[in-house]
């Protein structure tokens, strides 16, 4: 019997990425999948491949989410705080898995990453655990960059800077930057033509403009700036996101307190429309030489590639534009760092809106359609 699957928010940017997926890998064939709304009830849902999937049903009505043996969730926390423990309280005992941060840290949710915990998932399962989410997408695309060194144990601390594309942040700010980038050129589309002007004119008139502007819908400008903060304010001086890196990541590992790995960061949102990337300064447990670790990192996974601690290879290779779209996981600037013989760098790209999001989920339900 195909599992029933109800599947809620595949409208927004993840959920779209995933359901694109879910087409892609024929997913939709192995499951008897339902879609709700919680503002089209009763329009017709999705028609994928000339397959119409019926009407859409109401993701807030307990009675249709109590039928589903699994509820795929991409509408957020909002929506599952309003709706998962209401449905716990009417004895549901299927599978919950979820995009969203809501559940994260709650003790009976598994943070689900399967090429870096799969037999932590599979055990959690055993024991009968029902809640998975999908973790945070630095953390998710870190692991996949470093797993090589995480299965090994042979990471004390990482200090990551991270570079965080608008995407990351909601589909209206792809459309904001656009909207930017179009103003500033505006601003100074004619004085470009002229060969005689002065290039800091056209500097001072853009500059200016992002001065006196509060960017677009009150979110601040990222065309030509950035913003060295994500999320909420802990008042401790640390940004949600900044959090997030260190709780989420022994959590996946299922690291007890005395073996837990020191993670800190400094979170920054930046004007790349699709793809987080993240710098790395590692604190290894002993002295390993580069070729060992180059080894340890392509070997962890199949989707590490390494691009050659080079300017030509940097410049043209390890940049979002190549990653976008694709689960490739570039790591790159691989060296040993001034700090020590114990100490590296590493800079890493992944598609955020892939394995920082959707892909976790999308195996995942893949695990729980065989059981
Ligand atoms: N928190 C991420 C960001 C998005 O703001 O880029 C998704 O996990």
């Amino acid at each position: 019997m195909k599992k029933k699957v109800g599947f809620i928010g595949w409208r927004g940017l993840v959920g779209s990425v995933l359901l694109d997926r879910m087409i892609l890998k024929n997913d939709l064939s192995k499951i008897n999948i339902k879609f709700f709304t919680t503002s089209q009830v009763g329009h017709n849902g999705p028609k994928i491949n000339n397959i119409k999937f019926g009407i859409l049903e109401n993701a807030y009505d307990l009675q249709k989410l109590i039928e589903m043996d699994i509820i795929l969730t991409c509408q957020g926390s909002e929506y599952t705080k309003k709706v998962y423990f209401n449905l716990k309280k009417l004895g549901w005992n299927g599978f919950w898995l979820d995009a969203s941060s809501y559940l994260r840290q709650n003790s009976n949710s598994i943070i689900v990453l399967d090429p870096v915990n799969y037999n932590f998932i599979k055990k959690s399962i055993e024991k009968g655990c029902k809640t998975f989410s999908g973790g945070n997408c630095t953390v998710s695309l870190m692991l996949m960059s470093l797993g090589g060194l995480f299965s090994e144990n042979l990471i004390k601390s990482i200090f990551v800077s991270t570079y965080q594309s608008v995407s990351g942040a909601g589909s209206n700010y792809i459309k904001n930057l656009l909207l930017e980038m179009g103003n500033l050129h505006s601003s100074v589309k004619n004085d470009l033509k002229k060969n005689n002007i002065s290039i800091l004119k056209i500097e001072n008139v853009v500059s200016s403009l992002l001065k006196s502007n509060n960017g677009i819908n009150n979110f601040p400008p990222l065309a030509g700036n950035l913003i060295p903060w994500i999320d909420e304010d802990d008042g401790q001086g640390k940004s949600k996101e900044e959090i997030k890196g260190e709780f989420e990541t022994n959590k996946i590992l299922n690291l007890s307190k005395s073996k837990k790995i020191i993670i800190d960061s400094v979170c920054v949102r930046i004007g790349v429309f699709r793809c987080h990337s993240q710098s790395f300064l590692i604190k290894l447990k002993k002295t390993i030489s580069i070729k060992e670790i180059k080894s340890l990192l392509i070997n962890h996974n199949k989707w590490v590639n390494i691009i050659n601690n080079d300017k030509i290879n940097t410049i043209k290779n390890l940049v979002p534009s190549m990653v976008s779209r694709t689960l490739k996981i570039l790591l790159g600037r691989i060296r040993k760092s001034s700090f020590g013989s114990k100490y590296i760098t590493v800079f890493s790209i992944g598609d955020q809106l892939l394995w920082g999001a959707s892909e976790p989920l999308r195996r995942m339900l893949n695990i729980l359609i065989k059981l």
